[in-house]
Order: structure tokens, then C-alpha cells, then sequence
């Protein structure tokens, strides 16, 4: 690649049960589960845009028609409350469909990560593009005082260091030891405060056998040369077709850049987490929004 391509297409992988989300998993995607009034696909979509993307491809699976009903019109409703003071509760979803583009695949058989991913290239085609797990909700970081900034969330950073790095790029967190089988793992060398140079990942190692504690979260920017990596990947942990085990390949032959981003995350595929959110837009967005 001899020039910066610019991001404009986002992936989200939504495809999967929410077994830990159950009952209220059972007939709605767990992508539609809200925090405060708004569902994590949502803020999902809002920080892709946030990053300059527009066109936004869901990987969905049965039962999850939801997600793609969110993302258009509703004439009915939209008809009776025309005029009133709710009209306004839609404003930021309107914004969201008015500026973006939604593209659905279904991804037949539940593989693994890397496979929805894999799943996705008809939308992707020939050009780096992002991924965002809608599960882990990320909000940009906040001053001493608890205000916004003008740090951009996840998704932003992620693509300012792709600009700079040209090759793929992973969100990094420190995690507990004890909850390293929980998530993809890397090691690698500092080459700027917060920006390692990968040389290795392994996705969900038990504590004992994780080379550090640094967890990859669900942002990537990932160059469309992943697809071909993915299809030489076999099922790994749990015989799924992992992303972490083709971009540790990507790692040896090429290059990935994982950065431990400014900003917080919160972990909406366990319910701890999702509280937390819950209680964190509840006191910074909607108490502000409503005052
Ligand atoms: C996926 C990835 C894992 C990553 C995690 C982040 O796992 O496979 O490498 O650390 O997302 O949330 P999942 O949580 O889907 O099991």
C-alpha cells in the first residue's frame, strides 16, 4: 500500500446468542438491549460515525431482524407522536440513519469471530476497514472535573494510529490476571507510551499460560489482506475461526499495533458491566439531557 486509504466502512459482528443476557436474550438480540434508553448497537454505530464511516455492515444471524428494523423508518409511530414532545426521543437515531448507510449479511453458521469477519468481505471489498463488538461499549475519557473532553472515543484513536502505521491496528487494556481466558491476549515492545509493536497473540490462554495481562477489546482496523489470513486460519479455542489467531499471523509476516486507548470500557456482555454502563450514562448523559 503506497497511500493512506481512508476508513469508511465499519463491521459490526452481531450474529451471537447472548446466552449470559438469558431470558431476555430469547427472542431479541442482545444488541438491542439498552443502556439508559438507547441499545448498544447504538453507541456502536454513533462512535463508527463519530470516526468519519458511514457505511456500517452488520453480520446478523436469525433473529436478529430487530437490529435491522432499528435502522429505518418507522411510519406508524413516527405518525403518532408527529408534533409532540417525544419527536425529540428519535432525533439521534434519526441523525444516525440520515447520515449512514446499513448494509445486512447473515452469517449462516456461527464459526467464530474471525468467520463473521470473513463472512463480511462481499461488503468490505479491497479496503482497510474497521470492526466494532458492539458488546464492549467505549466512552471517550472525561477531565478531573468529569467533563467531556476532546478526545474522541475508541474508534477515532484507532484510526489516527492506522493513518500513521498503515497496517492493522487492536484496542488494548489492561486486565486482571485471573480474567485473561476471557479475552485475546498480546505481548509485544513499547514503541511509544501506550502503542506496542505485537509479536504475539493468543486468543483466551488461562492465567498461567498468558504471556501478560494486556487484553485486546472489541475495536480493530484491519487491512483487507486479513481475509486472506482468515481463510488459511483453523478453528482454534473453543473450534471457532478466531480474528486473534490470523492476526498473529498478520503479526509475524507484516505488522499489527495494539494501543491501550484513552477512554473507558465497559464490558455489556456481563451483566456487572452492563450496570456499570447503565449507571454511568445514567449520571453523565441522560440526567444532563433532561435537566
Ligand atoms: C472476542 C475476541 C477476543 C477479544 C474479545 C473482546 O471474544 O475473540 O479476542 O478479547 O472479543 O471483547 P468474545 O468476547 O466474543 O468471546
Amino acid at each position: 500500500m503506497t497511500q493512506t486509504q481512508t476508513i469508511r466502512k465499519c463491521l459490526f459482528p452481531v450474529a451471537g446468542y447472548g446466552t449470559r443476557f438469558l431470558p431476555a436474550t430469547k427472542s431479541m438480540p442482545k444488541e438491542m438491549l439498552p443502556v439508559v434508553n438507547k441499545p448498544l448497537i447504538q453507541y456502536a454505530v454513533e462512535e463508527a460515525m463519530e470516526a468519519g464511516i458511514n457505511k456500517m455492515g452488520f453480520i446478523t444471524g436469525r433473529g436478529k431482524r430487530a437490529i435491522a428494523d432499528y435502522f429505518d423508518n418507522n411510519y406508524e409511530l413516527e405518525h403518532e407522536i408527529a408534533g409532540s414532545s417525544k419527536e425529540q426521543n428519535l432525533s439521534d437515531i434519526n441523525a444516525v440513519m440520515d447520515n449512514g448507510q446499513f448494509i445486512f449479511m447473515r452469517q449462516r453458521e456461527m464459526l467464530g469471530l474471525g468467520h463473521a469477519i470473513l463472512t463480511g468481505e462481499p461488503i468490505i471489498g479491497d479496503e482497510p476497514f474497521a470492526v466494532i463488538l458492539a458488546d464492549d461499549l467505549c466512552v471517550a475519557p472525561l477531565n478531573q472535573h468529569k467533563q467531556k473532553t476532546d478526545t474522541l472515543r475508541a474508534m477515532s484513536q484507532l484510526i489516527d494510529l492506522y493513518n500513521q502505521y498503515q497496517c492493522c491496528i487492536v484496542a488494548i487494556e489492561e486486565v486482571p490476571k485471573e480474567d485473561t481466558a476471557s479475552y485475546g491476549i498480546i505481548c509485544g515492545d513499547e514503541i511509544a507510551p501506550g502503542i506496542y509493536d505485537v509479536d504475539d497473540m493468543v486468543e483466551k490462554p488461562k492465567p498461567a499460560d498468558a504471556p501478560t495481562n494486556m487484553a485486546i477489546i472489541g475495536r480493530y482496523v484491519l487491512t483487507p489482506q486479513i481475509f486472506d489470513y482468515l481463510r488459511e486460519t483453523k478453528p482454534g479455542t473453543n473450534g471457532e475461526i478466531q480474528i486473534t489467531d490470523a492476526l498473529k499471523q498478520v503479526a509475524k509476516e507484516e505488522r499489527v499495533i495494539a494501543v491501550k486507548f484513552a477512554g473507558e470500557r465497559f464490558d455489556c456482555g456481563s451483566v456487572e458491566g452492563f450496570v456499570q454502563a447503565t449507571n454511568y450514562f445514567f449520571e453523565h448523559e441522560f440526567k444532563k439531557s433532561v435537566n
